[in-house]
């Protein structure tokens, strides 16, 4: 039976029991408007622990635009039910005040990497991301954490974070679920009209080409697309989108 938690000091006595019994706890935080992608995470918590638990919250830290934050998909009861489906034990739905007692004075920063790429374009974004699930990981205790390769640079600073903070939690990284055609799955595809939901596949198609980056930008452009970044690191290449007013993201092995 699922459980949903809204005061973290519930959870705090939940979580002693938990730990008492030797129990395995996995954790998958997600700010809702779940899809398939968030349900492949929790799935796979669900079969490697005995304990799952995802949180919801809509993290306002990492918007660093006050409109996107604004018309960031909501589906609540659709989530729920997904979450029961999925035989998740507890549902943690803090509010900011809970998440933020201290009102963001205090914040992780990384220098490095988290400039790059979408931290170049959204100044801030992984300071918000790395605090929070700095404060998540602090709470829930888990034992294995659950994330995305879609958002992939969000999941390597994590991993860096907690391997820097000696943090006792094991980072597992979860294949990009795609829709067919190869589009990422993404919260923000609810954002794109009937339009933009046809040619939004060709992101991936040219990303994953053997094109150069001149000539994906290229192809892009043509499309419609407007193109934040397209970059090589490390054998991937990541690249950052705009289909209207929808900001797209995926990376790709090379
Ligand atoms: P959100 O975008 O809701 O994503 C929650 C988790 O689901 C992340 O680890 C993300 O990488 C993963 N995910 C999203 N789409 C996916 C897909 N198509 N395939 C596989 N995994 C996918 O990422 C966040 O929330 C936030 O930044 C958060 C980590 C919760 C901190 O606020």
């Amino acid at each position: 039976m699922l459980k949903v938690i809204y005061d973290l000091n519930e959870w705090v006595e939940i979580r002693k029991e938990a730990i008492r019994e030797n129990k395995l706890i996995g954790f998958v935080p997600t700010m809702g408007a779940l899809h398939l992608g968030h349900r492949a995470l929790i799935e796979r918590s669900r079969r490697e622990n005995d304990i799952v638990v995802v949180s919801i919250f809509v993290n306002p830290t990492q918007f660093n635009d006050a409109n996107d934050l604004k018309k960031y998909p909501k589906t609540y009861d659709d989530d729920l039910e997904m979450l029961q489906e999925c035989n998740v034990d507890y549902l943690i739905f803090p509010n900011y005040e809970n998440m933020y007692p201290d009102n963001y004075h205090y914040k992780i920063i990384e220098d490095d990497f988290s400039t790059k790429l979408c931290g170049a374009s959204r100044p801030g974004h992984f300071d918000g991301v790395l605090t929070v699930v700095m404060k998540l990981l602090n709470i829930i205790k888990p034992t294995c954490a659950y994330f995305g390769e879609k958002d992939y640079q969000q999941y390597k600073l994590i991993a860096g974070m907690v391997k820097a903070f000696f943090m006792d939690v094991e980072i597992v990284p979860c294949k990009t679920v795609r829709a067919e055609g190869g589009l990422a799955l993404s919260s923000r595809n609810k954002l794109l009209t009937k339009d933009e939901l046809k040619i939004a596949p060709l992101f991936n198609k040219f990303l994953s080409s053997n094109l150069s980056i001149p000539e994906i930008k290229m192809e892009l452009e043509k499309n419609g697309f407007k193109i934040d970044y397209i970059e090589e690191i490390n054998n991937r290449r990541f690249g950052a989108v705009f289909l209207g007013k929808v900001r797209l993201i995926d990376n790709v092995e090379i």
